[in-house]
This record gives structure tokens, C-alpha cells and sequence, in this order.
């Protein structure tokens, strides 16, 4: 197993539609454990393929830090098929580190995609599960948290972000 490097905005592979995975093979194995180590030293609670640079439909979701005996879910091809009642609730992102705001999500969703083994799983989520759950399926579409704001919040949200990188002396 191997940590990946987690991109960062504005890295251009975060705000694309990444695509469907059609095989599963040795090589999405290795990337799913590669993701799931990646998540567990950034102590994330959940990551998308996307934030390591692979444009492909995959998230990784562990929340047992803050839930006893939640397993570790590997998610293909994830689909929102269903989502009920809104609520509001700070976020952040190993993607725009330092950074959390607040975003209004899906209390409760139902999710469908394949496991690991490539098996049909349907998930029905609530609280911190169905918002992790939507944050990275968000990533699958190129959608990051600030993309969730008003246009003002974001304008604001990004430019000061940005300039902390600056700052920060990395280059973007
Ligand atoms: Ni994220």
C-alpha cells in the first residue's frame, strides 16, 4: 500500500466529471487501499478518487472515528437515489485544508453503487454517513464545498483561500 499525494484547489483534476468504472480489476485494488491508507493518515473521514488524481467514480468513506463500529466503505459508481429534509452543517475538505464552512445537504439519503467485489449495495444514510456520502459523491462531479454556497460566499470563500496560499508561498 502507498499514501498518494491529495491534491489541492485549484488543481484542475478536482473540478472535472470524473468517469464511470467499467472493470474491476487488480489495479482499482490497489488504488482503493492506496485511497483508504491516504484517507487514514490525513484523518479524513472520507476521500474520492479525484483528490488523488484519478478521474474515475470511487469514494472511500471511514467515519468510525466518530462512530464505533462503522466499517470502511468503498463505493463504485455511486447514484444519490434518494434525499430528504435539509440541514445545515460545517464541512471541510482535505482538498482545501484549513478551510470549513457551513453547507446545507441531505439529512437523510439512499445511495446505490457496487462494492469492492463489484456487488450491487445500496446505502440508506443519515447524519454524518449521508453528508460524507454527498461530499464525495460532489467530488465525482467536479463540485467542491464552496460550489454549495451563494455566489457571494464563494467569490469571498475563494479569494481568501487563494490568497492564504499565496501567502503560504505555494504556487498555483
Ligand atoms: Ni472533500
Amino acid at each position: 500500500m502507498a499514501i498518494l499525494e491529495i491534491r489541492k484547489y485549484p488543481d484542475e483534476v478536482l473540478k472535472k466529471k470524473s468517469l464511470p468504472i467499467k472493470g474491476i480489476d487488480k489495479n482499482l485494488q490497489r488504488l482503493i487501499d492506496d485511497m483508504i491508507e491516504t484517507m487514514h493518515t490525513a484523518c479524513g473521514i472520507g476521500l474520492a478518487a479525484p483528490q488523488v488524481g484519478v478521474s474515475k467514480r470511487l469514494i472511500v468513506i471511514d467515519i468510525s472515528m466518530r462512530h464505533e463500529k462503522q466499517p470502511v466503505i468503498v463505493l463504485i459508481n455511486p447514484e444519490i437515489v434518494e434525499a430528504d429534509s435539509l440541514v445545515d452543517a460545517e464541512e471541510g475538505c482535505l482538498s482545501l485544508p484549513g478551510h470549513s464552512v457551513a453547507i446545507k445537504r441531505a439529512e437523510k439519503v439512499v445511495v446505490k453503487g457496487l462494492d469492492r467485489g463489484g456487488r450491487e449495495i445500496k446505502i440508506e444514510a443519515d447524519g454524518l454517513l449521508a453528508r460524507a456520502l454527498q461530499h464525495e459523491i460532489d467530488h465525482l462531479d467536479g463540485i467542491l464545498i464552496f460550489d454549495r454556497l451563494s455566489s457571494i460566499k464563494r467569490e469571498f470563500f475563494k479569494k481568501k483561500y487563494l490568497k492564504e496560499l499565496k501567502s503560504l508561498g505555494v504556487r498555483s
